[in-house]
């Protein structure tokens, strides 16, 4: 039972306009949504599967080995809302076991969720999918979008530390903001934790090179978007943790010179110049539940594996 895709995404302009400042700018940044191009999907897809990338297969024992206490803290037949669907695999396997009454999937990769849709559509045919094609990097009111009765947010594999905590709150808040005298409004929410640094940097730059190359690949996407001819061979992936901010950041450093013709003027990249292309923010437990708290939330609840690397979240 499918219904149509909901297309919310700033005007593709905006998103234009949004890139070309973020290129001029002294420090140059491009934001992570713009990874998610279909070789994108396929290269994070490949990260998840590496030795050093912890987090994907950490979530996923926390899910298997607390999966009746999650779905009795969450409860059955609420709308389960994926956030950042992506390919939506996570939700595949929790929808079972949820037995939610409908699934919005949620992402600004429209044909990536588009594919998940369909395939969701044939695991489950007599489930209600839709999708909401949007950037929620200021916050998601779905109201209008949702069917009435309660709903259970899904934001699994710690995207939420591409935000900034601030910009996080934000989004939290927003979250919650969906809770109403007749509807409850629950979070089930993956969260790396902030841990030794060599460990986090390995996660960010794997042997195989496949993170370097999902972070050389934000250029392909950016060409495409803009007409630029940037060259991915001309930059270097660097993956840093900055203990104090507690963010793992990524760059792509220019090996040598590089000129781009900008909008008709250049930009030129200094040898060693680097553009900023991801944070990914790691938390304490404590600290991601005060900011739960903080967001509204009135209950925080966690579970992790032995080691602490990961830990799962249910906020009611
Ligand atoms: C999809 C945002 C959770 O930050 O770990 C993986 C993306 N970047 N390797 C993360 C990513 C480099 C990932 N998130």
């Amino acid at each position: 039972m499918q219904r149509a895709v909901t297309d919310r995404i700033a005007t593709a302009a905006d998103d234009r306009a949004e890139l070309i400042a973020g290129l001029r700018a002294e420090r140059a940044t491009i934001a992570p949504k713009h990874f998610y191009d279909p070789l994108g999907c396929a290269l994070y897809a490949a990260i998840c599967a590496t030795p050093e990338y912890y987090p994907t297969r950490t979530e996923a024992a926390i899910f298997a080995g607390h999966a009746a206490d999650i779905v009795a803290r969450v409860g059955a037949g609420r709308t389960l809302v994926d956030l950042g669907a992506g390919d939506a695999r996570k939700a595949q396997w929790w929808i079972p076991r949820l037995r939610p009454a409908a699934y919005v999937g949620v992402d600004y990769a429209a044909a990536e969720l588009a594919a998940a849709l369909e395939r969701l559509d044939g695991a489950f045919p007599d489930l209600p999918l839709s999708g909401v094609v949007t950037d929620f990097g200021r916050g998601l009111d779905l109201r209008a979008d949702l069917p009435p009765g309660d709903v259970a947010f899904f934001y699994p594999g710690s995207s939420i530390g591409n935000f900034a905590p601030d910009d996080a709150l934000v989004l939290l808040r927003s979250l919650r903001a969906h809770a109403a005298p007749e509807r409850r409004a629950s979070l089930l929410i993956g969260v790396d934790t902030h841990k030794d640094a060599r460990r986090l940097v390995a996660a960010y730059d794997d042997a195989l090179g496949i993170t370097a190359a999902f972070n050389r690949n934000v250029l392909n996407n950016v060409n495409a978007l803009l007409g630029t001819a940037f060259d991915p061979a001309a930059f270097r992936h660097v993956a840093l943790y900055d203990e104090s901010l507690r963010r793992i950041e990524m760059h792509l450093e220019a090996a040598h010179e590089h000129v781009v013709l900008l909008d008709g003027t250049p930009r030129r990249f200094a040898p060693g110049e680097r553009i900023h292309t991801e944070n990914s923010y790691k938390y304490a437990p404590q600290d991601f539940a005060r900011l739960l708290r903080r967001a509204g939330f009135a209950t925080a609840t966690w579970w992790t594996d032995a080691a602490g690397d990961f830990a799962v979240f249910h906020a009611a």
